[in-house]
């Protein structure tokens, strides 16, 4: 890798060549996905694509790629090491094709239920966010290829995503949705930054010095560059009460050093002008641009590309990487009698039915900018098929089956409609979630109930396995059937992953990276409509640093499935906790949690061991746990391991809005060390002094 002043060096001798009108050339984008050059100073297009789930087809000129699974299986498999792998792949398949940056990760928290992105994104929680999205940027960086954690900030609806107003108070937007901005960017620098389209606090972020300069540059330290959602700096109609943009000087003042795709705010005939008006001064410009500059040498525009790190596209290592992905994210969340795994030696006959039993999800823009067309998609079909060739016969009649499985739950939209606002509406039938628009209820359609329901009187084995990102209501069937898989969005290889689970290849490892609610009241972000989706323009997030199971906990209502649950066709016994120290002194300290975890059961398995703080004494309100560490771990039938688990004060602060500063209370603390954030099977006392 460059060094720092090798980096630094060569942006200074660039700067100085530059003239005024070049540089402003450099702060607008040039077809869709590119930036424009300036061939006489070795300065070539810097390509970007989409992101997050591998190369997409839309920014790819038409290729096929890898298509791994969705940002929420990663979250559900609780692996860094495998979000390095996936971001480590994903660099690799772009490098392969001239890609310099990729627009991702997609670090938006889980407010509500009904975001049409949630398979983009990880979590409610910010820590679990953080802990994934750092090492998937490392991934990525480590192959010099630009990261893009986007979007910047509060974008946790679609709902008028272009013009919508989230309105935080300061608190909530530090400790809940800046968060895991600001340990990424202290911990893995990205090298890029994308705002996102709606308002924080009614202000656009791409115009905002309170985001951009003071917090992400001045406070946080960033180093790379801040780019616009596409078109986000379109102008608003302002009859229509749209809030209007900010001016261009205000943009360059507050940060922003590129607009995408086309210019707005930064066409050359405004800037040449605003500059002669003295709006803003060669000084302003030179600090967007040392910016670009700066992530330009890094992704090695300006080198040999025999000494950069090597591309390489759809290979069988990358295709394994995502059935792994797959298969550590599925979630199984119910096996009444071990129903689950099926031995393949004690059966004939299996019946296979529901909507997304053959369903190929991975078309052309499907679901948004997120989509990724592969070359091949195992669906669950093909991937029983597989499993069963000679040995048990797939067949479509419940009554004549020793077992049952039901492939149920939602799909992306078709793309013809995400090209135009106009034409977004909602398939009631097969549900929907995809970029630019809400779901508008959390439960099945009333035909896939009414399958499960049938099918169950018909065969009692029945299993159903669900494809989807967002939390689904289970009330009208969840009783009925005796064994449930989460399968999420599962990538190109996911028939071959769920096959895997299910016949007990892989035992499920994944955990819920979100609350479940029982019904839509129950969530947090849907008390009325002013706090989903807004009125006026404005969505309140009145809940305030309540998200998720903060909130289910505080207030006592039982969620459908807690977050951080999931089951195994093992058991694991959580024996003891020790730490190599009891006080914690400063927020740079940190602390090592050894738990003593055994197999208790009759299989090999994994488990994630969370660990989640109460504060005895805060001075302020705090949640009544948060999630500030975990690990998983593989373990042997019969075997006990030591699994160490680190725990940084850091994570222990609350953001305090008087010092605007991160601070962690004086006093007791206890630590639940549990496999959910409801089974807490040890506790243990430390202090912060
Ligand atoms: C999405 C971004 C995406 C961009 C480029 C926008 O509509 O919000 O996530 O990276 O398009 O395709």
């Amino acid at each position: 890798m460059i060094s720092k002043e090798e980096v630094e060096h060569k942006v200074d001798s660039l700067l100085e060549e530059l003239t005024l009108e070049e540089k402003f050339k450099l702060m607008v984008g040039y077809f869709r996905f590119q930036t424009n050059t300036i061939k006489r100073l070795g300065i070539k297009t810097f390509k970007v694509t989409d992101g997050p789930l591998g190369i997409s087809q839309h920014s790819s000129f038409l290729r096929k790629n890898t298509r791994f699974p969705g940002g929420i299986n990663l979250a559900a498999s609780w692996n860094r090491e495998l979000a390095y792998e996936c971001g480590e792949a994903i660099a690799k398949e772009a490098r392969a094709i001239n890609r310099l940056c990729v627009l991702g990760p997609g670090i938006n928290i889980g407010r509500t239920p009904f975001n049409g992105r949630t398979f983009e994104y990880y979590s409610e929680d910010p820590y679990l966010t953080k802990e994934i999205a750092i090492p998937f940027v490392k991934g990525l960086q480590d192959q010099r290829i630009a990261a893009c954690p986007k979007h910047y900030v509060a974008n946790n609806q679609e709902t008028n995503r272009h013009t919508i107003s989230s309105e935080i108070d300061e608190r909530t937007l530090h400790e809940i949705y800046l968060r895991a901005f600001k340990e990424i960017v202290e911990e893995a620098d990205p090298w890029t930054i994308m705002t996102a389209y709606n308002q924080v606090n009614s202000e656009y972020v791409h115009g905002s010095a309170k985001l951009l300069k003071s917090t992400l540059f001045e406070k946080w330290g960033f180093s790379g560059f801040v780019m616009t959602d596409w078109w986000a700096t379109k102008p608003r109609d302002l009859e229509k009460g749209e809030p209007p943009q900010p001016s261009t000087e205000e943009a360059i003042k507050a940060g922003l050093t590129l607009e995408m795709p086309v210019p707005f705010l930064y066409g050359a005939e405004t800037l040449i002008e605003k500059f002669s008006d003295g709006k803003f001064s060669v000084k302003d410009i030179d600090s967007l641009i040392r910016r670009l500059l700066r992530v330009y040498v890094r992704v090695g525009m300006f080198e040999d590309k025999k000494d950069l790190p090597k591309g390489e596209r759809n290979t069988k290592k990358h295709q394994d990487l995502a059935r792994k992905m797959s298969e550590e994210g599925i979630v199984l969340l119910k096996n009444e009698k071990e129903l689950l795994p099926i031995d393949i030696t004690k059966i004939n006959k299996i019946a296979v039915l529901g909507p997304n039993l053959n369903a190929k999800f991975y078309k052309f823009l499907k679901g948004g900018a997120a989509a990724v067309t592969p070359p091949y998609e195992i669906t669950p079909l093909q991937g029983l098929k597989e499993k069963c060739k000679g040995k048990v016969e797939l067949i479509t009649n419940p009554s004549e089956s020793d077992i049952v499985l039901l492939f149920m739950g939602l799909n992306h939209d078709s793309p013809i409609k995400l090209l135009n606002d106009k034409f977004t509406e909602h398939k009631e039938e097969h549900g929907n979630e995809s970029e630019k628009m809400d779901r508008i209820q959390m439960g099945l359609s009333q035909s896939q109930v009414q399958l499960i329901n049938d099918t169950v009187k018909i065969n009692p084995k029945t299993v159903v396995i669900l494809i989807n990102a967002n939390p689904i209501d289970m009330e009208e069937w969840l009783e009925n059937i005796p064994a449930l898989l989460e399968a999420w969005y599962p990538g190109m290889e996911g028939g071959r992953a769920i096959a895997n689970v299910l016949f007990g290849d892989v035992n499920p490892s994944g955990k819920l990276p979100w609350t479940f609610p029982k019904k839509i009241s129950d969530s947090p972000a849907h008390k009325s409509t002013k706090t989903f989706p807004g009125e006026n323009l404005k969505v309140h997030y009145e809940e305030g640093i309540y998200v998720g199971y903060r909130y289910f906990e505080k207030e006592n209502i039982e969620p459908l499935f807690p977050f951080g649950f999931g089951l195994s066709y093992t058991t694991f016994d959580l024996k003891e906790v020790s730490s190599d120290k009891n006080t914690l002194k400063s927020l740079d300290d940190f602390l090592e949690l050894t738990v003593k975890v055994s197999n208790a059961g009759k299989r090999s398995g994994s488990e994630v061991i969370q660990v989640y703080v109460e504060h005895v004494k805060p001075s302020v309100d705090r949640p009544i746990k948060e999630l500030i560490g975990f690990q998983k771990v593989a373990l042997e039938i019969g075997d006990t391991k030591k699994v160490q688990i680190h725990v940084k004060a850091q994570d222990l602060a609350f953001y305090d809005v008087k010092s605007k500063n991160w601070k962690v209370d004086k006093g007791k603390i206890i630590l639940h060390i549990g496999n959910s954030s409801k089974d807490v099977h040890l506790k243990m006392e430390i202090s912060f002094k």
